[in-house]
């Protein structure tokens, strides 16, 4: 069956409401749950996903999910829920296969939070753990929604013997000043949302199956907005949906999650649950073979899915947009490019500029005109198109030039044109109203405020290994680790912690890439800033220009070292990773704290 495009309109997802709004805070009660929803077009089947809504409000429920609004300064609290329900109460079997020999969560494994031995080659069928992280927020580990803080929903068939939660979600209940408000299948975490206005997003985070938990469906925006590190209102074309917007008011503010999945004919999501899927290996598996049987080191979809619709369409009036790009798939790269001939040749010639205006951690500088922009999973960009003067009727395609494999792939290896080379399209209609926003190359930024020097360094690496039980078979594992005399140190997610970050300490992270792809590093807690790339060996460079600001994902190439600068200024502990979610479910994940030190 081949996906129609462009027949569904795109979904802006509205804002998600609080379950209360009191004198200091937004107090929200927000459940994870499966349903259905139609994802292909009309004349397909719909699919089984999950996705977050609010307990009070039934039809909040989305993937992806309804955006929070927060303030500078307003704290937002959210009651997490796993409700991964049946309407019995019995838990959900997962929709999508895990693989039991992986270090995950691992419920029956009786050893919270962690799996000692893990030699099953089937997939696990019991109650689903969830653990939720807003990426790109600044607040303490005990609401940061640690990997290995995961709970399983409140069901009334668990197994005896289940462990109900992970070791570290009883650690951090102790440690929150609200923890003794949680419960049984929910966590309820703090955002102070004290940091510069920026675009978050919140998605699963569960030790070894985030690729599968977000893969069904759970993630949604956080955008932060007010205090000094934004812009007043009105210079921006917005805002995107807030609580209480009469129905069919239009938007010139609308985030975008780009997503790559792939489908079954009977509408269902379709991930892999076999290695084969990946180079054809199917075995044999010694019991306790380094090879995961069920796991992929990579996973790339053959459709676009944008906002949970596949290549939608958006009427664009002749004037300016602000659009919040995330890209939100497991494994893909994206570079986005604005053309009139999706099927052009590519490289495709650009019909329109993309502005950049704010990455990860908020506003750049100044604004950035670009071609092309490139996005690795869990980027964020804030950029503004201008459709100003465009007849009405025109068609305007963002499409993708990234490889359909991984980044940066082999030269002039562009996605295929009539599928993942596609994202979505833009049908410019009549103007309705004036657009009173600033033109992006007269646009003045917030005054940046850059970090002052660093007082450590430290030497990282990014490694991959091949199996010792197949040596035929290719790179299994990739982990992160530290550098010794220049040399690579892997260490697994549950080797002893080797960095211990002096609270309110500056420092300088250089990430040793070893491997022949590039990754995209997340450090949790901080937002940083990119010094500079340098080819092992070789020379630096600057960091590209729409790489300016505060970002908290960062590229980092393959042969290359890249520094990035950050100030840890809250105490705790909290993982940095690559952001491939194959890759972090499979020890591509550190621990790391911040520590108050002496005086
Ligand atoms: Cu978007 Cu540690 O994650
Ligand atoms: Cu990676």
């Amino acid at each position: 069956t081949t996906i129609s495009k462009y027949v569904t309109q795109l979904v802006i997802p509205p804002a998600m409401p609080p379950t209360r709004t009191q004198h200091k805070l937004d107090y929200y009660e927000i459940a994870v749950r499966q349903f259905r929803q139609q994802i292909l077009p009309p004349s397909l089947p719909s699919t089984t996903v999950w996705g977050y809504g609010s307990i009070n409000h039934p039809n909040t429920f989305n993937y992806p999910a309804f955006t929070i609004n927060a303030h500078y300064r307003r704290p937002v609290r959210v009651k997490w829920i796993n409700d991964l329900v049946d309407q019995n109460g019995d838990f959900l079997p997962h929709l999508l296969p895990i693989d039991q020999t992986l270090y995950w969560a691992n419920p029956p494994g009786g050893i919270k939070g962690r799996d000692s031995t893990g030699t099953s080659q089937d997939p696990y069928r019991g109650p689903v753990p969830i653990i939720t992280h807003v990426h790109g927020n600044h607040t303490f580990d005990f609401s940061d929604g640690y990997p290995e803080a995961w709970y399983l929903p409140m069901a009334r068939n668990i197994p005896a013997g289940f462990a109900r939660e992970g070791t570290f979600y009883d650690v951090f209940k102790a440690k929150s000043p609200i923890g003794d408000q949680w419960g049984p299948g929910n966590a309820i975490f703090q955002y102070a949302n004290n940091q510069p206005a920026n675009t978050q997003w919140y998605h699963d985070h569960t030790l070894g199956i985030t690729r599968v938990n977000v893969y069904a469906g759970p993630a949604g925006f956080y955008l932060l907005r007010g205090g000094p590190g934004d812009l007043p209102p009105g210079r921006l074309p917005g805002p995107a949906p807030q609580v209480g917007d009469r129905p069919g008011k239009r938007y010139y503010e609308i985030p975008l999650a780009v997503q790559d999945r792939s489908f079954n004919d009977d509408g269902s999501l379709f991930y892999p649950n076999s290695r084969a899927f990946f180079d054809g290996f199917t075995g044999p598996y010694a019991p306790t073979s380094d090879v995961p049987p069920i796991w992929n080191p990579e996973f790339f979809g053959n459709a676009i899915v944008v906002n949970g619709r596949t290549w939608p369409v958006q009427e664009v009036e002749p004037r300016r947009y602000r659009f919040r790009i995330l890209n939100g798939c497991n494994t893909r790269f994206l570079i986005f490019k604005l053309v009139s001939n999706p099927l052009a040749p590519r490289p495709a010639p650009p019909a329109l500029p993309i502005w950049v205006i704010g990455e990860e951690g908020g506003f750049l500088p100044a604004p950035v005109r670009l071609d092309q922009l490139l996005m690795a999973p869990a980027e964020r960009a804030d950029v503004i198109v201008d459709f100003t003067g465009l007849q009405v009727g025109t068609e305007i395609f963002l499409i993708n030039e990234a490889p359909d494999g991984p980044y940066p792939g082999v030269p002039n290896s562009f996605a295929d044109p009539a599928t993942t080379g596609q994202v979505m399209k833009f049908k410019v209609v009549p103007l309705v109203s004036q657009d009173t926003s600033t033109p992006p190359s007269q646009l003045r930024l917030p005054a940046f405020h850059p970090l002052g020097p660093a007082t450590n360094s430290r030497q990282l690496s990014l490694n991959e290994q091949g199996s010792v039980d197949f040596p035929d078979v290719s790179p299994v594992i990739q982990l992160l680790g530290t550098v010794q005399d220049g040399e690579p140190n892997p260490l697994r997610f549950g080797a002893p912690i080797t960095e211990n970050v002096a609270l309110n300490s500056t420092e300088v992270w250089e990430l040793y890439n070893f491997t022949v792809d590039a990754h995209p590093i997340h450090i949790h807690e901080v937002r940083f800033q990119v010094v500079n790339r340098q080819p092992i060996g070789g020379g630096t460079r600057p960091p590209e220009p729409w790489e300016r600001g505060f970002k908290d994902t960062v590229i980092a190439p393959p042969g290359e070292i890249t520094r990035v600068k950050a100030k840890f200024d809250l105490p705790g502990r909290y993982v940095w990773h690559c952001h491939i979610l194959e890759h972090e479910d499979n020890e591509m994940m550190r621990p790391y704290q911040i520590v108050a030190g002496p005086p």
